[in-house]
């Protein structure tokens, strides 16, 4: 009999110390920094809160400044790089190819010293200022278009727009998905965060730390369920559907995607906030029919499951808003991904500067001291 009891999922179990963010899922609060993310998406740019994720301050305009030129020649990617994406299959879910390509990354830049706070800070950096070229890019090539460079003068979501397009972005759509990403930034101990701490404690640099945490972002009970949600309502097609898909939903025991969260047992803050931001753009954009049945099922969902503290999680309304902007389904993780970057550096950033390999333990269930039986007797 083992002494130390098992917690599945670790739920509830502190994997670090750190002060990048902060929730109460109870009272449904989100800070980064200690600064609430309904503040920092209503007043702040997507750089600024990567600064403060990074540094721990809000920067001042000197340092903002300073940060932004230094993002924008972080952004260039090596030829090298844009030759490895522009190879991968193109039939790879842009997830994969953001895994591939961050692990590609560190293959073109200098040796990371992790000991060192000035190569910590450029490597991370140059994650988070490159992270959205390399979606932008693995996006023009599986749809047989060139490669787009990053252009000098955009912020971070108006340079996804032009590598994607080519063309000046909107203004409506880069000043959503600046705040999108603010949303997205950080989220403390979440799966792919901790799949980011784990990777980055054999000492590991950011890019490799980040490819690992992208892999553990990809699955569908995590960052994938927004690309679900979407065909989850096109599925439902119409608001009259709703409560028999609902019904068939609960009688199969499945999930609805969007919904529910280990943490949160009220509506997500994010939620709450993308809703806004979502109401907004089709306020200017024109209204899509998959929101009403959005809105329809969180009223229904929520009637039948809010009292089990399943409410709408951060997925629910992104996919809606993303889609929105011209984008495809299967590229929403990404972008996802190309926000969470500057949560997984700042992690990753803390971890360096206390860190302890992680080696958990098991509790063994097999069998023991058996004896060998060459094949010929099997
Ligand atoms: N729909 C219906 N029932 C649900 C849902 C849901 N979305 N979420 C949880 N439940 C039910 C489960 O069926 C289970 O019921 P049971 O006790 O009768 O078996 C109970 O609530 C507990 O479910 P768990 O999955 O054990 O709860 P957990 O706290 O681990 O759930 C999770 C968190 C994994 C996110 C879950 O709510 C889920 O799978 N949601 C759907 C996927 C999703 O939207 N993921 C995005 C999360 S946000 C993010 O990662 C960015």
């Amino acid at each position: 009999m083992s002494s130390i009891e098992l917690v599945p999922g670790l739920a509830g179990i502190p994997a670090a110390e750190s002060s990048v963010s902060f929730i109460d899922g109870q009272a449904g609060i989100l800070e980064y920094r200690g600064y609430p993310i309904e503040a920092l998406s209503e007043h702040s740019t997507y750089e600024e809160v990567a600064w403060l994720l990074l540094y721990g301050e809000l920067p001042s305009a000197s340092e903002l400044a300073a940060f932004n030129k230094d993002l924008e020649e972080l952004r260039v990617l090596p030829d090298a790089l844009v030759a490895m994406i522009q190879a991968f299959p193109k039939t790879g879910h842009p997830m994969q190819a953001l895994q591939a390509s961050l692990a590609g990354l560190g293959m073109v830049s200098p040796k990371v010293n992790i000991k060192d706070a000035d190569s910590r800070d450029q490597a991370a950096r140059r994650v988070i200022a490159a992270t959205p070229v390399l979606v932008a890019a693995f996006e023009r090539v599986r749809a047989g278009k060139e490669y787009v460079a990053p252009k000098a003068g955009l912020r971070t979501a108006e340079n996804f727009l032009w590598c994607l397009d080519g063309e000046a972005p909107d203004e409506v759509a880069a000043k959503t998905l600046d705040c999108a990403l603010i949303l997205h930034a950080e989220h403390t101990m979440n799966a792919s965060t901790f799949a980011c701490r784990v990777v980055g404690s054999t000492e590991n640099d950011p890019y490799t730390s980040c490819s690992g945490a992208v892999g553990a972002l990809f699955g569908p009970l995590h960052g994938g369920a927004n690309e679900r949600v979407l065909n989850q309502l096109g599925t439902i097609g119409d608001i009259s559907n709703v409560e028999a898909w609902f019904e068939g939903k609960t009688e199969r025991k499945e999930k609805v995607m969007g919904f529910g969260h280990r943490v949160y047992k009220t509506k997500d803050p994010r939620a709450k906030n993308l809703q806004i931001l979502a109401t907004e753009m089709f306020g200017k954009l024109g209204n899509t029919p998959k929101y009403d049945v959005a809105l329809k099922l969180e009223q229904v969902v929520t009637e039948k499951l809010g009292s089990r503290g399943i409410y709408p999680n951060v997925d629910f309304f992104s996919g809606l808003v993303y889609e929105k902007l011209g984008l495809d389904t299967d590229v929403f993780t990404p972008i996802f991904a190309m926000a969470r970057v500057s949560g997984y550096c700042s992690h990753w950033c803390e971890q360096m500067l206390d860190n302890k390999l992680f080696r958990p333990a098991q509790i063994y269930k097999g069998e023991r001291e058996r004896e060998y039986v060459s094949i010929d007797k099997r």
